[in-house]
């Protein structure tokens, strides 16, 4: 079931939800049943710890709170939506999973991997994504994206300074080592187009042989 659990990471600015959009148009036009989803939220409880996660109004917020937040709306969500998809025989296209906690909850904000890892097993019970992608680019670039698209908001984390999205990549860069059979690197660094295309050709590739 798991094989059509697929999730999208990646730092800010990356383009990893514009991708997501267009691999949506052209599995639709491929006539695969699939839906696209995204953390934190997707659902309405979920949604609703994410406005408590990321607004900007909560510059208080510990690290251990704001991982377990993070964990209880991926519990919700896999429980109400993703899990259900899958069991229809769905492909789900998860934009951010476990690995943007392990990554700024566990690495940037210096909880340590193990205990992030601890209660997000806790809230998934094993139900992890079979396939990953992850699209590189530095946080200058990234972030020069974002400053460009005014229509985008700002939530709390795109605040924080340049070292913690540093953290972020090089967390992305070390759980690529760690699960190499899982996660496959996406060069960001290149116009959309050429991002889409590589996408969507591994993602066709991979689909066919699940
Ligand atoms: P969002 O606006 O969805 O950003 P993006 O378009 O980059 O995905 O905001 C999600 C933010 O939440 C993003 O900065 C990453 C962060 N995040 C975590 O810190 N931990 C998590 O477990 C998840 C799912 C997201």
């Amino acid at each position: 079931m798991n094989q059509n659990f697929i999730s999208f990471e990646g730092g800010e600015g990356a383009g990893k939800t514009t991708v997501i959009e267009a691999l949506a148009r052209f599995l639709k036009e491929e006539g695969y049943n699939f839906i696209t989803t995204r953390e934190p939220g997707g659902i309405q409880i979920a949604e609703s710890i994410r406005e408590i996660i990321l607004d900007t109004k909560h510059t208080a917020m510990d690290g251990r709170t704001e991982a377990l937040l993070y964990a209880a709306a991926r519990r919700q969500h896999l429980v109400e939506r993703i899990i259900p998809s899958l069991q229809a025989g769905k492909v789900v296209l998860c934009d951010r999973f476990l690995d943007s906690s392990l990554v700024y909850q566990g690495m940037a904000r210096n909880i340590g991997l193990d205990e992030v890892l601890v209660i997000n097993n806790f809230a998934i019970e094993n139900c992890m994504p079979k396939l990953t992608f992850y699209f590189d680019i530095e946080p200058e670039k990234g972030l020069a994206r974002i400053a460009k698209n005014k229509d985008r908001e700002i939530n709390r984390l795109d605040k924080e300074n340049l070292d913690f999205h540093y953290n972020v990549r090089n967390g992305y860069l070390k759980l690529l080592t760690m699960f190499p059979e899982r996660i496959v690197k996406i060069n960001a660094d290149r116009p959309l187009e050429e991002v889409v295309a590589e996408t969507t050709a591994k993602i066709t590739e991979y689909l066919k042989q699940v």
